[in-house]
């Protein structure tokens, strides 16, 4: 039995739950210029515009529509049950691995649901808007000074520490639900040590599939929840 597990999500674990995902077609970034609404000089630019483009997407994350799906739930159930060390790294920015009941999770590119002042770096809890006369929790006189709590292109992933140590001490290391075409979370597969098992769970190919000793495709629904129920038993 394994003692030390490493799990990486992307989009796809979302996708079921009504979240799009960025490359898909119709995906989030069809139809918008990544540096435009995804970097600093974007936000510098056209505050409003990005503003608005994470509203939607906070809005829509806390819409009676969206829930967490079976694919979460899965990996919540098998966290509680397992005896091991079990750290859960995931690049989306929704809430749905918390919803589901998931304990040690790392959000590496942030969250939908906090925000963070652009003057001190603090990190707020946060359901609102956010815009240019959002007033700041700490000092109400500040208006427009909070911006969301996501890492944009050209930014430092967040927990990189904690997330190297755990990939280099795991002995199981599985990828669901991610393209691996966004650096570094598409190097962690290879920052594993060679005695690791590494497994991709996905829809499709990707260009790291190769690398992985075993891969599953299919909808995260179904190969997840098959994965993890045959893991603990
Ligand atoms: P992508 O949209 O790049 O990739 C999603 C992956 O999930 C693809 O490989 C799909 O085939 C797969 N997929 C789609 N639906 C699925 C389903 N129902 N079940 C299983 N797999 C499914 O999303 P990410 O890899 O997460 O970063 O993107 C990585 C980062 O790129 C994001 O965190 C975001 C983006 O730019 C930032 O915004 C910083």
């Amino acid at each position: 039995m394994y003692k030390k597990i490493v799990v990486l999500t992307g989009a796809g674990i979302s996708q079921e739950s009504g979240l799009k995902t960025f490359r898909g077609s119709d995906g989030l970034w069809e139809g918008h210029r990544i540096e435009e609404v995804a970097s600093p000089v974007g936000f510098e630019n056209d505050p409003l515009m990005v503003w608005d483009f994470y509203n939607q997407r906070r809005r829509q994350l806390l819409c009676d529509e969206v829930d967490y799906n079976n694919a979460h739930k899965s990996l919540a159930e098998f966290e509680k049950n397992f005896c091991g060390d079990f750290l859960l790294v995931t690049q989306n920015v929704d809430d749905l691995h918390e919803r589901s009941g998931s304990q040690n999770v790392l959000h590496m590119h942030g969250e939908l649901l906090k925000a963070r002042c652009l003057d001190t770096s603090r990190v707020y809890d946060w359901t609102e808007d956010l815009g240019e006369k959002t007033s700041h929790p700490d000092f109400p006189e500040k208006v427009g000074r909070l911006r969301p709590h996501i890492v944009w292109f050209g930014e430092m992933p967040l927990h990189m520490d904690k997330i190297s140590q755990a990939l280099k001490q795991c002995d199981l290391f599985i990828s669901i639900g991610t393209s691996a075409q966004v650096y570094p979370a598409a190097g962690f597969v290879s920052m594993t040590s060679r005695s690791c098992h590494r497994v991709e769970l996905n829809l499709e190919d990707t260009p790291s599939s190769m690398i992985f000793d075993e891969t599953h495709r299919g909808l995260a629904t179904e190969v997840v929840s098959n994965y993890f129920k045959d893991l603990l038993s």
